[in-house]
Parts: structure tokens; C-alpha cells; sequence
């Protein structure tokens, strides 16, 4: 954010791309209107038919799985990239053919495109912030250099003519990755590109466009991050639900808190308290009680954010004393053993006080590997990079709930209805 703001430079808030623990910026100057909601009858959209899926992969580093993601096709003839599905992002970005520092990825080649368009053909610069931790703790700032386009874009053989970002320069972290870049979900139709004379355009994003052309079935769309037979790791569900992947009684829907989640064209709900289960039979320890706090729901995220340094001092305490930060980028952790020891469940409370819902991230997932350069040293999946979600949204508390949440559960994502549900999966993860 305060990059954002001191640069005017792009900036995305979400696309955690970087290592077990990515960090991002949010993109929203805080002087911004909320945008206009418009027609709620054209954003549920006139599609008809059944939902459609698309398969995901799983990219992964060590014995972390970090990033999920799928095909999309762009140009006509259609190329097909592989891109992270990302509710914690706005745009489409990918490589451009004369890029020199976008590793082997797949290349935009405008030239073999004839639905391709120069305009708008804005420059910006995306920020994701630094990477810290993970693998190796870095203050490096991630981000690319890029243009704003216009071509067809196919996701599960629909298409629709769309502004994108084709890069001409990757930094590191998404250099590495096994995704091509990024392709944002956000909760609301419209986004804005921020360009370097400090305007902020409005585009439509591309998963709406769809919707509202009617060539998706509705705007509802869910996501199984679950590896349910051998070569799919998991399945994202367009315009409506896949009840072969999810245990449909077991479904709870809780609301969006609207306000914010569409100023910032996010996925935000209320936190209404965190536990942590010390020891077996005994009373949860409760972490925080409080409707005060809010979350960033996030699945191109692989940690879990936690608000401030107290916060996270606090819910490790619960476990042990001895897992203490491990370098200045907010990444915590112990010795390996320990940490997988002393593992406990972390259960949230999300929702309004009629409609909330209890979901846990896992003590299995509490380990996310060695921490590079420290043999023996494991990191927890509980981070608090700076200036990160350790801004507080509007002045609330603000966590990032990633794949280390999301993948225990079937999630249903809604914007007109401005709803998210969880439900039990109905396969056990073969991964
Ligand atoms: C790459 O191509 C784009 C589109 O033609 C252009 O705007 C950009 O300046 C080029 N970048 C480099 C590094 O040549
Ligand atoms: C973006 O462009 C600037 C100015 O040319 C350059 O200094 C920077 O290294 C570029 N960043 C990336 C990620 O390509
Ligand atoms: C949390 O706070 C609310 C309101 O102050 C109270 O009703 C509730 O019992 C508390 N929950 C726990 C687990 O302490
Ligand atoms: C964090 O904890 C320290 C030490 O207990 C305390 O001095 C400080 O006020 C706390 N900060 C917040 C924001 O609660």
C-alpha cells in the first residue's frame, strides 16, 4: 500500500506468487469511491447451461504446495497459458514474447494473434512487494513491467475480448514459478489499472465479462483444492457448484462484509474469534474474541497472514515458546521436530453473528519446511510480513486466509450474492 501510494506505481494486491510466503500490497488508494454496483440482474448474467470446469495443477516447492492453477487460452488462434487462479487479485498478466527476464514461460506474441489490439496500451508497473522467508528470507520487491492490451481470452473454451497485462519484465519470483503468471477472481465487475501519471483507469475483468456476456452459467464459481485422482489437483467450478466434489448437507454460507469487499474488489469477511485446541479434551484457548477483525480470503495465498506481531507471538505461544521469528520479513518457525510436536489446530470464526461459520487450518499444515540456510529450522505456516495485511483494513485487523485454509474445504464464491461457503470435501486428498 505505501508503495503504491509513494510511487504511483501498479500495484496488485494478491498474486501470491513468491514462496511459502508471498506478500502483497493492496492496490485500493483509500481516497477511492467504492465502485458503483450497477445491474446485479446483468452481473448474475443470462448463461444458461451446465457449470464447467476446469482442471488445476498444483505448483509446489519441498513438501509445500503453493500455488493452484489452470489453463486459459488467449489470441485467436487460442494459445493457452497456465495461470494461477487468484481471488486475491484483480488482472490477467503474462509474459511478452520480447521479454528477456520471464524465464522459459510461455510467451504473448501479439503478431500470431489477429483479435489482438494494441490499445489501450497503458505501461505500469505491478508491484507484489517482497518475498521474505520462505525457502530464504528477502526484502526483494517483486513485481513486472508491463502493458495493457486487448485480445480474446478463453477460459474453459468461453471467450470474451479483454484488457490484460502482457510484461515485457518478471523479477525473480515469478520468474521461477511454474505458473505463466497470474489470472485474478475478484469479488466486484470492474478493476483499475494504476498507471505512472497516477490516474487509475476502470476495466472490466475478464471472469465477469464472461458472466455478464452469458457465456459463463451465472457468477458463482467454486474451488476443490483437493487432489482427487491421479494428474488433478484439485478443480475450479465456473457458474455454479460440482456436488461430486463436495458433501452438499455439510455446505455453510456466510456473508462478504460488502462494504469492504467491494471498495476493494476483494473477498473480505468478519473474523469473529480465533481458538487453539492446547492439548486433547481441554478448553480451546481463545486467541482473540472480538468482531473487530476482518479477512482477506485469498487462494493465491500459501500462508496464512496474521494481523500484527502480537498476534502471531500470541497464537505460536499456544504451541511453544520456542518457535520465535526467523528473520526480519515476518517469517517464524523452530526446529523441525518441534514444530511438527507441538501442532495444534487453529479454529477461526468467520461470519456475522447470525450466519458465521467455524473452519480450521490444520496443525498438518502448520510446517512448511526448512528454512533456507537454516538446516533443521522449520517455518510455520502463520507469517506477518510487514506492511502487508498488518495494515488494518478501515482500522480493523486484517488477517489473509491462503491455500493453507482453503484447501480443507469445497469453497463457494459469490459476488451478486455476496457470499462464501465452505463445505467438506467429498474426496480425501490423494497428494
Ligand atoms: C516489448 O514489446 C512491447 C509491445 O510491442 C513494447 O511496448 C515494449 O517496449 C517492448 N519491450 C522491450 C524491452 O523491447
Ligand atoms: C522495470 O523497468 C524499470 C525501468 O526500466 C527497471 O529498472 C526494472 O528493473 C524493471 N523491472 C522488472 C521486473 O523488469
Ligand atoms: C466472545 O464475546 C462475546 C461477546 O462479548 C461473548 O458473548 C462470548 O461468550 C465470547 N466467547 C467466548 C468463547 O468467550
Ligand atoms: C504488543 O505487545 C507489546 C508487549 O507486550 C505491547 O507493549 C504492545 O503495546 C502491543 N502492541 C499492540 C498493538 O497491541
Amino acid at each position: 500500500m505505501l508503495l503504491c501510494l509513494a510511487l504511483h506505481i501498479g500495484a496488485v494486491w494478491g498474486g501470491a506468487l513468491f514462496g511459502p510466503k508471498p506478500q502483497r500490497w493492496d492496490p485500493v488508494p483509500q481516497h477511492l469511491a467504492p465502485f458503483q454496483t450497477g445491474d446485479v440482474s446483468k452481473r448474475r448474467g443470462g448463461g444458461h447451461g451446465p457449470p464447467l470446469n476446469i482442471d488445476l495443477s498444483v505448483w509446489g516447492r519441498g513438501q509445500t504446495e503453493l500455488q493452484w492453477y489452470g489453463d486459459i487460452t488467449v489470441g485467436m488462434p487460442p494459445r493457452k497459458f497456465k495461470l494461477i487462479f487468484d481471488t486475491g487479485a484483480g488482472m490477467m498478466l503474462i509474459a511478452d514474447k520480447n521479454c528477456t527476464t520471464c524465464g522459459s514461460h510461455t510467451r504473448y506474441d501479439a503478431a500470431l494473434s489477429s483479435t489482438y489490439s494494441p490499445l489501450p496500451g497503458w505501461k505500469t508497473l505491478v508491484a507484489f512487494g517482497s518475498q521474505g522467508g520462505g525457502t530464504s528470507g528477502s526484502s526483494e520487491l517483486q513485481s513486472a513491467n508491463c502493458t495493457v492490451v486487448t485480445d480474446a481470452v478463453g477460459m474453459a473454451g468461453r471467450s470474451v475480448a479483454s484488457e490484460f497485462l502482457v510484461c515485457d519484465g518478471y523479477s525473480s519470483g515469478l520468474r521461477i514459478q511454474d505458473p505463466d503468471g497470474l489470472f485474478g477472481m475478484p469479488s466486484t465487475p470492474p478493476g483499475n489499472w494504476f498507471l505512472a501519471n497516477g490516474s487509475a483507469p476502470e476495466y472490466k475483468h475478464i471472469y465477469w465479462h464472461l458472466v455478464e456476456t452469458g457465456q459463463i452459467p451465472g457468477p458463482e464459481f467454486a474451488f476443490s483444492l483437493v487432489s482427487d485422482r491421479p494428474g488433478r489437483a484439485g478443480v475450479l467450478t465456473l457458474g455454479g457448484t460440482d456436488r461430486s466434489q463436495y458433501v452438499p448437507a455439510t455446505l455453510r454460507t456466510i456473508p462478504l462484509n460488502w462494504p469492504l469487499s467491494e471498495s476493494r474488489a476483494r473477498w473480505v469477511v468478519d473474523v469473529r474469534g480465533a481458538r487453539v485446541v492446547v492439548g486433547s479434551g481441554s478448553t480451546p484457548a481463545l486467541l482473540t474474541n472480538s468482531s473487530d477483525a476482518v479477512t482477506l480470503v485469498d487462494t493465491g495465498g500459501s500462508t496464512i497472514v496474521t494481523p500484527d506481531r502480537n498476534t502471531t507471538r500470541e497464537l505460536y505461544g499456544r504451541m511453544s515458546d520456542q518457535i520465535q521469528p526467523l528473520d526480519d520479513f515476518g517469517s517464524w518457525g523452530a526446529p523441525c521436530d518441534l514444530l511438527d510436536r507441538v501442532a495444534r489446530d487453529v479454529t477461526f470464526t468467520l461470519g456475522s453473528a447470525d450466519r458465521s461459520v467455524d473452519v480450521v487450518v490444520k496443525k498438518k499444515y502448520l510446517n512448511v519446511g526448512e528454512f533456507a540456510g537454516r538446516p533443521g529450522i522449520c517455518q510455520g505456516v502463520y507469517t506477518d510480513p510487514e506492511r502487508a495485511a498488518r495494515e488494518p483494513i478501515n482500522g480493523r485487523p486484517a488477517w489473509i486466509f491462503g491455500s493453507p485454509l482453503l484447501r480443507s474445504y469445497y469453497t463457494v464464491w459469490d459476488g451478486v450474492d455476496r457470499t462464501l461457503g465452505f463445505a467438506t470435501p467429498a474426496h480425501r486428498d490423494l497428494s
